[in-house]
């Protein structure tokens, strides 16, 4: 890489964030981690840090917590600017585990607290997703966790968290892109003030980024297909995660809040849902430990 260190961080283009419902803020676009391992995340982090990302995404079931965690400590950028999420896995649900499990992701990243937990898979056939929110809650009043999420959720478990507990989580990170809009989703969060986050912003294993509509709005702005792929999200009120281990793609990425998409090409985009997921994995049935 030929740019300095110093040379990147005065060129960071300025992420805006949301405001959670609970009144933490979250930047706008985070770096997905998903999948890199250990020594690629120990590599990459500071990469992305430098370019202006502070969200970074991780989970127990990455297996790079340690090098997520050693690439910020490496990066220089103190831990107070970055919003740091973590996710614990099918195996760890249910009253006596969720702790010692959010104790070795804290160990694990180096790290006192975490900006946003989530359950990461409902994992209806275990059925310890409320007692896991639950444990979650506490974890979040005793500032092990600034805010708690969810992952992977559909509107009947988010309605049974409520019903159970009283209380929605913040955000719910789902797969989401313009070939898999998750509209009704979306109208169920706005509704509940949940903030949709995306994995797979980019559609990983679709044919979104060749398609030829795409490329003729990304003609037309001046920008790669993969950008306004991005806009689209933030401009839609999602916060998109994307993962790249390309640090000039990391660059390409965030830079999406400098310009817009018009009415006519969000309505293009809009045109451009399939209904086809890229995982093909179905919250209501996917086990995942
Ligand atoms: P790479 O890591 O080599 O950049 P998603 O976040 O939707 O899961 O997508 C991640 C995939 O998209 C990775 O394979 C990543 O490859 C690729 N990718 C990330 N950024 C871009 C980009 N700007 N243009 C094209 N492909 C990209």
């Amino acid at each position: 890489m030929s740019d300095s260190k110093k040379d990147l961080q005065d060129a960071v283009p300025d992420v805006a964030k949301h405001v959670l419902r609970d009144g933490h803020e979250i930047p706008q676009l985070g770096l997905g981690t998903y999948p890199m391992d250990d020594a690629e995340a120990e590599a990459l982090v500071p990469e992305a840090l430098w370019r202006g990302y502070r969200l970074v995404d991780t989970a127990v079931n990455y297996g790079n917590e340690r090098g997520v965690g050693r690439g910020i400590r490496s990066s220089g950028i103190p831990r107070s600017e970055l919003f740091l999420t973590s996710k614990i896995p099918g195996r760890d649900h249910g009253r006596a585990s969720v702790r010692r499990s959010l104790e070795g992701t804290l160990t694990r990243l180096g790290t006192d607290h975490l900006d946003l937990y989530m359950i990461h898979w409902p994992n209806p056939g275990v059925d310890q997703y409320v007692q896991t929110w639950r444990e979650m809650m506490t974890a979040r009043d005793e500032g092990l966790v600034r805010s708690i999420g969810v992952s992977n959720f559909l509107p009947e478990h988010l309605l049974r968290l409520e019903a159970e507990t009283g209380e929605m989580p913040v955000v719910n990170q789902v797969e989401l892109h313009p070939q898999y809009q998750q509209e009704a989703l979306r109208r169920f969060h706005q509704e509940h003030r949940i903030l949709t986050e995306a994995w797979s912003p980019l559609g990983r294993k679709t044919d979104l980024l060749q398609s030829e509509w795409l490329a003729e709005i990304a003609r037309k702005q001046g920008r790669t297909p993969a950008q306004v792929v991005l806009r689209w999200h933030v401009q839609s009120g999602i916060v998109p995660i994307p993962k790249s281990s390309n640090p000039q793609r990391m660059a390409e990425n965030i830079d999406v809040f400098e310009w817009e998409l018009t009415d006519e090409q969000m309505e293009r985009l809009r045109m451009m849902h399939t209904g086809i997921s890229g995982s093909g994995f179905d919250p209501a049935v996917h086990e995942e430990m």
